[in-house]
């Protein structure tokens, strides 16, 4: 199964950054994972959307290839990231190639809410109809207090975190391949 990674961080240091590189090194053997640098998209615009820069394209055609899309939201502002939104709108028009595209999201933070309430406005976003991805239902991942769990190399030192993502990746797996056989 090929996946893309959508991250909501562009920062260096990012532990979102860091947590979709953990996943996509720690389950290789059952996806494999891209993370797409989203940093060249350039802000949506509807006057250019037919056409738009090589960013642009090349984010769809990504997505477009994908089996699949993680999702890797810290929070802003009780939102997710602007970056990502706008990354999203982009995806939302011309082919729609988010468009039953099955999803999944994850996301850490410092505080102790894991970005709780930017993934429940993804999911709305998700559910929009220019977007409308099936998403794996349950298996809500908040990494709160990130920074305790996490060492410099982005290797999860917090068990509990370990065994519950080695889980929702399990369910993620057979929960695709269901998805894939209705959609046959
Ligand atoms: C934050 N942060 C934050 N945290 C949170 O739990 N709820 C929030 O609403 C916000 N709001 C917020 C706004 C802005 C503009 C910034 C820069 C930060 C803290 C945020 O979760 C923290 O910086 C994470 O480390 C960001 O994720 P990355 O960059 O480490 O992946």
């Amino acid at each position: 199964m090929k996946v893309v990674a959508l991250v909501g961080s562009i920062r260096k240091d990012s532990y979102n950054v860091k947590l979709a590189e953990y996943v996509k090194n720690k389950y290789k053997e059952q996806m494999e994972v891209e993370i797409l640098n989203i940093r060249e998209v350039p802000f949506y615009d509807q006057d250019i959307e037919n056409d738009p820069p090589a960013p642009v394209r090349e984010l769809r055609e990504k997505v477009a290839a994908a089996d699949a899309v993680l999702w890797v939201t810290p929070e802003y502002n009780y939102s997710i990231p602007g970056v990502l939104k706008n990354v999203i709108d982009w995806l939302s028009r011309g082919d729609r190639v988010m468009v039953g595209k099955p999803s999944f999201i994850m996301g850490a933070s410092m505080g102790l809410m894991g970005s709780v309430r930017a993934q429940e406005h993804l999911r709305d976003i998700l559910f929009s109809p220019g977007v409308n991805s099936p998403l794996l239902p349950g298996n809500e991942v908040y990494v709160g207090i990130v920074h305790e769990k996490m060492d410099e190399n982005g290797d999860i030192k917090d068990e509990a975190t370990v065994l519950f993502l080695d889980s929702v990746i399990n369910n993620f797996v057979k929960w695709y391949n269901q998805q894939a056989s209705i959609l046959k």
